[in-house]
């Protein structure tokens, strides 16, 4: 009988893509997905470590496991992804139960580390980064690599999917812990990328998401020349199959012309572009080694809406970094309010261990203080995100249909019309009834209603 595997999912992109990655390699080794843990052989928790909180949940929800594993010892616990490169053997002795370890760079070893574990070997661990060190993590020895062969095995609908173009950071932002659990930034080959898109074209995929850390830094030596992501982008736009290309996320400094050219030309390319500023502050950018000024990252908004006057721009911001002022913060609401993005995602501060800011700087701002400029900056976005959507209202726009909408599962909408949603190519959401044949396909929706988050329409 087949064996049962639930994995859950935190955190950004990289996650859901190694997840599904994961589920998709141990497939071939025997492995069915379950959404159910308690039933599951082998229970793997794909973690995220950029925020406390992140992990505090995860470290709740092992506690949680302790009497299913005193109850089925045979069951296999397993902690993969930034949190188990972050916190290595301090797993095992905060959840003794957990059988494994293993770091975002290790995941192709997981059918064998899980073989061992089954015959009894005791708990595995595998999680050399070698950052620093002779020996670099090589793309190649990489789970990334092997993407082409395991993705077919996939359970996951294959009308869009996400190419990992580039691994790791080197940009050591201060507060951040990616740099340290993802390894140094190393770009794929175009050859390797444009065959890999190929391979989901020919599975019929329509929209294809390219992922790194800062994928606009992308370059790749090939014999006389190096391509940037602007001419990966051609390549890919020559394709046939799919119908838009993404890619997140960027670095403001790297928002070069080239780029902003290819996205403006190419059909394909939808203009999309998350850019996180972080901050409006000047003073907390350079504390946070952010390598641009405030005035640097309005001049690249303007270069962006001078070429893509239509271009959807989301960006992150963190709020209550080490020192900042109610006049810091200041800078940062007139930054959102100048700046009209399609949305923002607001994060509070939270100081990691090991990282620039947590050794030079102290996490001085209160939580309250923390929340209450969350909720604030939050409040404007939101009220730009709702005046910005009312002129969609009675246009048609082209949806790329994701599938039943998280109401219509819940309320097991059984028929052949259910609550559907998708996608525009600027990537705004957007909720209509249809036939659930629909998921995967393209189809023009007039929108009736707006919500600052979402598009209600009809179909057409
Ligand atoms: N605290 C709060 N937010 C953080 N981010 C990264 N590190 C931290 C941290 N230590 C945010 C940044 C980044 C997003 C993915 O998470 O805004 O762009
Ligand atoms: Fe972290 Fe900065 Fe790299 Fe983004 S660019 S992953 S925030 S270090």
């Amino acid at each position: 009988m087949a064996k049962l595997l639930y994995i859950e999912t935190v955190g950004c992109q990289m996650n859901v893509l190694d997840s599904e990655l994961v589920a998709a390699g141990l497939a071939r080794a025997g492995y069915q997905p379950t959404e159910n843990r308690h039933k599951a052989d082998v229970i793997l928790f794909n973690t995220c470590s950029v925020r406390q909180h992140a992990e505090d949940k995860v470290y709740s929800a092992l506690g949680r496991l302790k009497h299913l594993k005193d109850r089925h010892p045979d069951r296999i616990i397993g902690v993969i992804g930034c949190m188990a490169q972050n916190d290595q053997g301090l797993i095992f002795r905060r959840a003794p139960h957990v059988d494994l370890v293993v770091g975002p760079g290790r995941l192709g070893r997981l059918p064998e580390l899980l073989d061992l574990v089954a015959a009894g070997a005791g708990p595995q661990m595998e999680v050399s980064l070698d950052r620093g060190s002779a020996t670099k993590l090589s793309v190649a020895e990489s789970f990334q690599s092997r993407i082409p062969s395991e993705r077919d095995q996939s359970q996951q609908p294959s009308n869009q999917a996400m190419v990992r173009i580039m691994f790791g950071c080197n940009k050591f932002c201060t507060y951040c812990i990616v740099p340290s659990v993802r390894g140094p930034e190393q770009s794929r080959s175009v050859d390797e990328i444009e065959a890999e898109v190929r391979q989901l074209a020919d599975q019929g995929c329509l929209e294809i998401t390219l992922l790194g850390q800062t994928v606009n830094s992308y370059k790749h030596p090939a014999g006389e020349r190096t391509y940037r992501l602007s001419d990966l982008l051609y390549r890919l736009n020559d394709i046939a199959g799919p119908r838009r290309l993404k890619f997140v996320t960027n670095y403001p400094g790297h928002m070069t012309d080239d780029l902003i050219e290819a996205v403006r030309d190419l059909p394909k390319v939808s203009h999309y572009l998350h850019v996180p500023a972080q901050s409006g502050s000047d003073r907390i950018l350079k504390r946070m080694k952010r390598a641009y000024s405030a005035g640097a990252y309005r001049e690249m908004l303007e270069r962006i809406r001078q070429a893509i006057p239509d271009a959807a721009i989301t960006s992150d911001f963190i709020v209550g970094f080490c020192g900042e002022t109610e006049e810091d913060f200041q800078q940062t609401i007139d930054l959102v309010s100048e700046a009209r993005f399609k949305n923002s995602f607001i994060f509070k501060y939270s100081t990691r261990p090991g990282t620039a800011s947590a050794e030079k700087y102290v996490d001085d701002v209160p939580y309250d203080v923390k929340q209450r400029r969350n909720n604030e900056l939050l409040a404007i976005q939101n009220a730009i995100s709702l005046e910005d959507n009312q002129p969609l209202v009675g246009r048609t726009l082209e949806i790329l249909v994701e599938g039943p909408s998280k109401t219509s599962r819940k309320h097991a909408e059984s028929g052949p019309v259910v609550q559907l949603v998708g996608r525009t190519s600027r990537d705004r959401i957007v909720v209509f009834d249809g036939d659930r044949h629909l998921s995967g396909q393209i189809i023009p929706v007039e929108i009736e209603k707006v919500s600052q988050f979402t598009l209600f329409g009809k179909q057409l």
